[in-house]
């Protein structure tokens, strides 16, 4: 499947771009199996919070979701160590990006397609996981939801990148690992690719993909050009 011509791509961070498991891994010794449950329940809280309406005048930045998302999934699972507690919060600073992403998005840009990333996370999350992966040379934009003050799926936030390239949404193509950011993202009117990495079934929400991919290096061959 092949999409229409556009002039951006643009990339989800977490899951994405990111390889979120060197946080559950960080524990492992001290948590054993313990450490995929917490992270689990930590990942659904911290989006499912990030899903809620905005709270009266004071939007919380991803920084403090994942931090209230944290205290959930510990009492969840029994853990009460504060050493624990910072470590995990500090593996958000320093996600390891999947092998073929820096390669990929050299290759784009060599094709002449602008990237981003379009993130939830704070600015603070995503400008650090950014410099500590050396990513930086490779993207045109790194735009947090922290400057619309809402969270994906919300369409102000898919806006955000549309408006940073003077595109059109058909105009952009978004990347997403997730099956709630594909379905908001397809929703708001970008070509939207899903990341389906280990071949799990399909959320069956309302995706609206132009395409799937299991890496980002078959990216350049749908895009063409
Ligand atoms: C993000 C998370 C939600 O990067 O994956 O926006």
């Amino acid at each position: 499947m092949t999409l229409a011509p556009v002039g951006a791509c643009v990339f989800d961070a977490y899951g994405t771009l990111f390889d979120l498991g060197g946080i559950p891994r960080s524990v492992r010794v001290e948590l054993g199996d313990r450490a995929d449950t917490l992270m689990r329940v930590w990942r659904r809280r911290q989006l499912e919070i990030s899903w809620l309406p905005l709270r009266p005048g004071a939007h919380a930045d991803f920084w403090r979701v994942t931090d209230e998302a944290l205290d959930f999934a510990m009492e969840a699972v029994g853990v009460d160590d504060r050493r624990l507690r910072l470590r995990l919060m500090e593996g958000w600073l320093t996600p390891a990006p999947y092998a073929e992403v820096a390669k990929t998005l050299g290759r784009l840009r060599e094709m002449g397609y602008r990237t981003a990333i379009l993130s939830n996370g704070s600015v603070r999350m995503i400008e650090g996981a950014v410099a500590a992966a050396g990513l930086g040379d490779r993207l045109d934009a790194v735009l947090s939801a922290e400057k619309v003050g809402r969270f994906k799926p919300d369409p102000l936030v898919y806006q955000a990148a549309a408006t940073h390239f003077g595109l059109a949404p058909e105009s952009v193509c978004f990347i997403s690992a997730n099956a709630w950011d594909v379905s908001g993202a397809a929703a708001f009117g970008f070509q939207v690719v899903w990341i389906n990495r280990d071949d799990t079934p399909a959320e069956k929400l309302p995706l609206g993909t132009r395409a799937t991919v299991a890496n980002l290096a078959e990216l350049p061959i749908i895009l063409g050009r």
